[in-house]
This record gives structure tokens, sequence and C-alpha cells, in this order.
């Protein structure tokens, strides 16, 4: 019960890693609060862990919205007090050759502004007030290293490195920890929607995996659940790869 009584938010917690990490918070004594763009998906969530016996209430919205993050930071706050841990999960991706890349805005608008937008939202409203607080945001291995085809989403996903050591940097006097998270490849719905686009791809992409497997959502959670914890207190600024070993592989070498 390493969340006992504190707030959590998670966006795009309705499905994949998010969902994964909602229920993992909630297990442990959180009251969450999902958002997700689809306000059904967010539903289900909050039915899903309801029923196992945890406490949790949906703030459907857009992420890459500065007014939705304002008002759901402000939502949050109106029924629980305060926010205690604020996880920026949503994340969109596509694939598309960079020369004819059309959705610059859209995939920044949700894989960068929106950790943004929400974590200076709950900064400036709850935790520098309340004089703490923890923030773990969800880049990529993509945020290391580029594949072909999403430049926008590689792009965001460097962004938020630098979003996490300048926030850590900069709130640490305020007693808040920001941290990143680096998920490699995950088996979830983002994954399954690519992989639609281009099968053969990746059929080559999981065999290139070091540990022969994608990541359970669940062992991603694990580790976001970690850094937002008391056993992270002296945790800020950090970048965790959690990804079987494909960063330690960027050698260009196959596994052996
Ligand atoms: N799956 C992987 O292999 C992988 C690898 C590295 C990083 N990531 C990152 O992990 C995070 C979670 O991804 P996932 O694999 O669980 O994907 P997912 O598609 O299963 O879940 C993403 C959730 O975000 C929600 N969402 C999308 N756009 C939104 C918006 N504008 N506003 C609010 N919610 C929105 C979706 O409805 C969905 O519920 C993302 O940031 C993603 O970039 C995923």
């Amino acid at each position: 019960m390493r969340f006992k009584d504190r707030v959590v938010v998670i966006t795009g917690g309705g499905s994949g890693m998010g969902l994964a990490t909602s229920k993992l918070f909630a297990s442990e004594g959180a009251t969450v609060a999902v958002n997700d763009i689809k306000a059904e998906t967010a539903a289900k969530a909050v039915s899903e862990i309801e029923a196992a016996g945890g406490k949790a209430f949906a703030i459907p919205g857009d992420v890459s919205s500065r007014d939705v993050a304002q008002k759901s930071v402000k939502e949050v706050i109106a029924r629980c007090g305060r926010i205690d841990i604020l996880i920026n999960n949503a994340g969109i991706a596509t694939i598309q050759p960079a020369e004819e890349y059309s959705e610059w805005e859209r995939i920044t608008g949700v894989d960068l502004d929106a950790p943004f937008y929400w974590s200076q939202a709950a900064g400036a409203l709850t935790m520098i007030p309340g004089k703490g607080g923890a923030i773990v945001n969800i880049s990529s291995l993509a945020g290391h290293v580029a594949y072909p085809g999403d430049v926008g989403y590689i792009a965001a996903k460097a962004g938020v490195l630098g979003l996490t050591r300048s926030l850590a940097i900069e709130w640490a006097k305020h007693g808040i920890r920001v941290n990143c998270i680096c998920p490699g490849f995950t088996d979830t719905q983002i994954i399954k929607d690519m992989e639609a686009i281009d099968p053969d791809r990746f059929v080559e992409r999981r065999r290139r995996v070091p540990m022969g497997r994608a990541a359970r959502p669940e062992e991603i959670a694990k580790a976001v659940a970690f850094l937002a914890s008391d056993d992270a207190s002296y945790i800020t600024g950090a970048i965790l790869n959690v990804d079987g070993g494909q960063i330690a592989l960027s050698s260009g070498w196959s596994p052996a």
C-alpha cells in the first residue's frame, strides 16, 4: 500500500500501460483520476478499478488542450484537495515519411505539449503550494534513438527528456521530483495499430529485442510506480529505460 491516500492523475489511463498503471496505483491504495480522450475507455477503467475494490474517477478530455489540462487539474483538486502524483502517459504515433509528414502538430501536441501543460497546471495549482509531489513522464526509447517514419514522435519523445530534466532542477526546491520512463517495445494498442499498417516490419522488430519479447504493460507500470513512490525519494531528473536491453543494443548488431 505504497500509495495509501495519495491522489494520482494518469493521462491516457484508459488502455495499455496507462490502464495497467492506473490499476497498480489503485491496488496500492491511491485514488486515481483517469484521463482519456475516449470517455467510455476512461469510464471502463474506473469500473474495473472499482470492481477490484479500488478508488477512481474519470476526467475525460484531449490532453493536448491547455484548457483541458487546467480544468482537469482544477477538478481533481476540487474533488480530492490536491494532486500528489502526475503520470504523463498519453501518447500517439503514426507512420509517415518525413517529407510527407502531415501530423506534426497532432503528434507533438499529445506527446510533448501535453506533458508540459499538465505538469505546469499541477505544479502551479497544487504541488508547489503543497510543497511536494512526483511527476513521471512516459517518453520512449525513441527519445534516445531514431527509427524511420515518425519524425514528430521521435522529436517529441526526445523533448520529453529535456522537459523532465528542466522541471526536475527547477522544482527540486519545492519538493517535487520529476522523472521519466523510456519504455521499449510494449504489447499495447499503439503497437497493434502500427503493426496493422506494416506487419513485416514488426516481425524483425520483435527479433531485435535482446530479451526476445515485447514488454507487458504491467512491467512498465511497476517501474512508473517505483519512480512515483517514496522508495525513489532521492531520485529526480532520472531517465529510466525499461526496454529489455534494446538501447544497450543500439550498436547495429543483431542480438546474440
Ligand atoms: N507500446 C509501446 O511499444 C511504447 C513504447 C514506448 C513508449 N510508449 C509510450 O507509452 C505511452 C502509452 O502508450 P500505450 O502503448 O499504452 O498506448 P495505448 O494506445 O494503448 O494507450 C494510449 C492511451 O492514450 C489515450 N490517448 C490518445 N490520445 C489522447 C489524447 N489526445 N488525450 C487523452 N488521451 C489520449 C488513448 O485513448 C489510449 O487510451 C505513450 O506515451 C507511448 O508513446 C509506448
